[in-house]
């Protein structure tokens, strides 16, 4: 019995190095790595900041899905950066938005009015949303979901 045992215990051993082994070899070139706690977001090169840089807490945003964000990724390929060529590389605005947070596709490869519009607009609308629930019934304040900042101190942290 014993030695059946370890007979079975050795060559399944055998078999998951095996896998492992040949599943790493794969990754090393198809391996993404995703940042999990604070991603301390800076102006690119060229920006002369007026403000704070923003501590991002990447992974608490996983739940509504990568794509929620880094909506040009198929699945396939690795995550780019979001100010690489022709997405939002623009350090200086092409032309003044109309209303706020509502920006034309030329203004928008800004790179600061795609952050603002991306993580203002939707803690924002988390928040009208709650405010939608709390003046329609009678409800705990705390049983509505947590919004997210929408005040420049709260993102820009370290500002006065
Ligand atoms: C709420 C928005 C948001 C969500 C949701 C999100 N990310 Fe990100 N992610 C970011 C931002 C912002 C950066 C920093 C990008 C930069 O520096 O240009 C980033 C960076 C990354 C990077 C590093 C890219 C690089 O520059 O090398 C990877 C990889 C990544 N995210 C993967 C993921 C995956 C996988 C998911 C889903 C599980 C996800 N992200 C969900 C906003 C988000
Ligand atoms: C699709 C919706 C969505 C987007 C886009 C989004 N957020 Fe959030 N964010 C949330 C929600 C929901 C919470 C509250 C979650 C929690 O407290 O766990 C949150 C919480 C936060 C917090 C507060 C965490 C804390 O410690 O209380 C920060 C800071 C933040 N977001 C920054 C950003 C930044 C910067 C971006 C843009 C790069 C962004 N968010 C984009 C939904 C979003
Ligand atoms: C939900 C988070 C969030 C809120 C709220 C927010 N910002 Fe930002 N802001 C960002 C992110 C992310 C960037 C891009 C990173 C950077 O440039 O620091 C940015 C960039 C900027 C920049 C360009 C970079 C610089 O330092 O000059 C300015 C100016 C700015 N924000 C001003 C403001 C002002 C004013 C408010 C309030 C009306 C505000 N932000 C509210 C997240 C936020």
């Amino acid at each position: 019995m014993y030695k059946i045992g370890m007979g079975i215990l050795v060559s399944s051993l055998v078999v998951i190095l095996g896998t492992t082994l040949q599943v790493s070899g794969q990754a090393a070139e198809d391996a993404m790595c995703v940042p999990m706690g604070q991603i301390l977001i800076e102006p690119p090169e060229g920006v002369e900041a007026k403000k704070s840089p923003v501590p991002f807490p990447h992974a608490r945003h996983f739940l509504t899905g990568c794509r929620e964000c880094h909506h040009k990724w198929t699945g396939e390929e690795k995550i780019q950066n979001c100010s690489t060529s022709e997405c939002h590389d623009l350090i200086e605005p092409p032309q003044k938005p109309k209303k706020y947070l509502s920006y034309s596709d030329a203004a928008i490869k800004y790179y600061k009015y795609a952050y603002h519009q991306l993580c203002i607009g939707c803690h924002k609308e988390i928040k009208m949303a709650n405010k939608a629930i709390e003046m329609s019934y009678k409800v705990v304040k705390n049983t509505l979901p947590a919004a997210g900042p929408s005040s420049c101190k709260e993102c820009h942290v370290g500002e006065e």
